[in-house]
C-alpha cells in the first residue's frame, strides 16, 4: 500500500448501502498516505453522512456542481484535474449507466467527463440488477473506454439475496487501488500501433487485401496497456474487439493508416508497426460497380502505396520506431536491410514460409533486430510472445 503515499485521490461515492464501507475506505486509503477528496451524489448522501466523510477524509466533502462557494474552492475542473485516480465506490447500476451514457448530470459525472486520470469502479447492487441485460453491456462498453471495474464480489447481501454484486471489501478495494498504481515498463508511454490488413478499394464493392488477422498487433496492444502504456491502436478490417483499456482508430486503406498514425504523431512515444499494409492500390476507384466484359484478361493499374512506418520514422521528431518483416527466405538479412532502409530502431522478423506461426496463426516465433544485437524468440503464444517484446521494446527504447 506504499505506492498510495502522496497520492491524490478523488473518492466519489454514489446512492447505495454499500456507502457505509466507503467510511472505512477512505481510512485506509489516507491511513496509507493518500490525500483524499469525497465527492458524493445526492444519493449517497442519504446513506451516510458528509459530516462523517469529512472527518474521515480531512477535507471539505463536495456535493453540488452548481454551488457558487463550492466552486469558489475547489469546482469540478479543479478536483478533476487534481485527481491522479478518480475511485468510484461503491459505484451504482445508475452511475455506471449515466457515465456510460456521458452524462454531465451532477458533479461527479461531470468530474468524470471533465477528467484525464484514470478511473475505477467498485459497482454495488442487487444481484439481478447488476445481471440486467442493460447494466451488463453498461460494465462491458465501460471497460472498453478504459474505465477499469474492481469486483463486484458475490455473496450474501443486505437486501437477503445472494449473488453477484455485493461492493468488494475495503480492504480489497484499496489493495487493488494501490497496485494501480505500480509503475509498469511502460508508465507515461504513449504508444501507436498498426494492426490488421488494409483493403484498396477497385469500386464501392471490390478491394485488394490480405489474410493478416490483426491478433499480433492486438496482443501487443494488451501487453503494452498492461505495461502502464496509454495505447492508440490505428487497425484495419478484422474480426477482434478493442482491448481493455486501449483506444482504437478503424481505417481501411493504407492512405488512410498513414493520416491516422500522422495525426498525433508528436505525442507518440514509440510506433509500433504490425500491420500487413498493402504494398499497391488501384491507380483510381470506379465510381460505379465494375461491369464484367467480354476481354478474358483484365488488366489492373496499381499505385505504390506511401510506406507509413518509414514515415514515421522520418520525422524530425520520430519516435522509438518497430517495424514487422514477413520473410520467407533469408530472414535476418532481408529484415536489417528494411531495418536501415526504413530508419527503423527496431525489426521483427518472422518466417512466413512455415506453417505453424504467422498470420492466421495464434503461435509465433520471432528474431528480433536492433542495429547492435540480434535475438531469438522460440515459438510461443502471440500474447507471451507479445508481453516478451514489450519488454524488449521497453529496454532498447530507454538504452
Ligand atoms: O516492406 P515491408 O512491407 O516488408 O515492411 C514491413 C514493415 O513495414 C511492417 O512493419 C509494416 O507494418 C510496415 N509497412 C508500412 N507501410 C507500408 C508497408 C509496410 O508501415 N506501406
Amino acid at each position: 500500500m506504499q505506492r498510495l503515499t502522496n497520492r491524490q485521490i478523488v473518492l466519489g461515492i454514489t446512492g447505495g448501502i454499500a456507502a457505509y464501507k466507503s467510511a472505512e475506505l477512505t481510512r485506509l486509503l489516507k491511513g496509507a498516505g493518500a490525500d483524499v477528496q469525497v465527492v458524493m451524489t445526492p444519493a449517497a448522501t442519504e446513506f451516510i453522512t458528509p459530516l462523517t466523510m469529512q472527518a474521515l477524509s480531512g477535507n471539505p466533502v463536495h456535493l453540488h456542481l452548481l454551488d457558487p462557494e463550492a466552486e469558489a474552492g475547489m469546482g469540478h475542473i479543479e478536483l478533476a484535474k487534481w485527481a491522479d485516480l478518480v475511485l468510484i465506490a461503491p459505484a451504482s447500476a445508475n452511475f455506471m449507466a449515466r457515465l456510460n451514457a456521458g452524462q454531465g448530470s451532477d458533479l461527479l459525472s461531470t468530474l468524470c467527463l471533465a477528467t484525464e486520470a484514470p478511473i475505477v469502479l467498485a459497482p454495488a447492487m442487487n444481484q439481478a440488477m447488476w445481471r440486467d441485460q442493460q447494466t451488463q453491456t453498461n460494465a462491458t462498453s465501460l471497460e472498453r473506454k478504459g474505465i477499469q471495474l474492481l469486483g463486484p464480489g458475490t455473496g450474501e447481501q443486505a437486501c437477503g439475496d445472494t449473488g453477484p454484486g455485493r461492493m468488494l471489501e475495503p480492504i480489497e478495494i484499496a489493495q487493488q487501488t494501490a497496485a494501480l498504481f505500480d509503475r509498469g515498463l511502460l508508465a507515461g508511454k504513449r504508444v501507436f500501433i498498426t494492426a490488421g490488413p488494409t483493403r484498396e478499394a477497385l469500386d464501392p464493392v471490390r478491394y485488394i487485401s490480405n489474410h493478416s488477422s490483426g491478433k499480433m498487433g492486438y496482443a501487443l496492444a494488451e501487453a503494452a496497456v498492461d505495461a502502464g502504456a496509454k495505447v492508440t491502436l490505428i487497425s484495419g478490417p478484422v474480426n477482434l474487439q478493442t482491448p481493455p483499456r486501449c483506444e482504437r482508430i478503424m481505417v481501411e486503406s493504407a492512405e488512410q493508416m498513414l493520416a491516422a498514425s500522422l495525426q498525433h504523431i508528436d505525442e507518440c512515444d514509440i510506433f509500433i508497426a504490425s500491420a500487413a499494409v498493402a504494398d499497391y492500390r488501384p491507380v483510381a476507384v470506379a465510381e460505379h460497380k465494375l461491369k464484367k466484359g467480354n476481354e478474358e484478361i483484365m488488366e489492373l493499374r496499381l499505385v505504390k502505396n506511401p510506406d507509413i512506418v518509414a514515415t514515421v520514422a522520418a520525422q524530425s521528431n520520430k519516435p522509438f520506431t518497430v517495424g514487422f518483416a514477413a520473410e520467407t527466405r533469408d530472414v535476418v538479412s532481408y529484415a536489417q536491410d528494411k531495418l536501415t532502409r526504413k530508419n527503423l530502431d527496431l525489426i521483427i522478423a518472422n518466417d512466413v514460409s512455415r506453417s505453424d506461426i504467422g498470420f492466421n496463426s495464434d503461435d509465433n516465433a520471432v528474431t528480433v533486430i536492433s542495429h547492435h544485437n540480434v535475438q531469438q524468440l522460440p515459438l510461443c503464444s502471440k500474447r507471451q510472445l507479445a508481453a516478451k517484446l514489450i519488454e524488449i521494446i521497453a529496454s532498447n527504447q530507454e538504452s
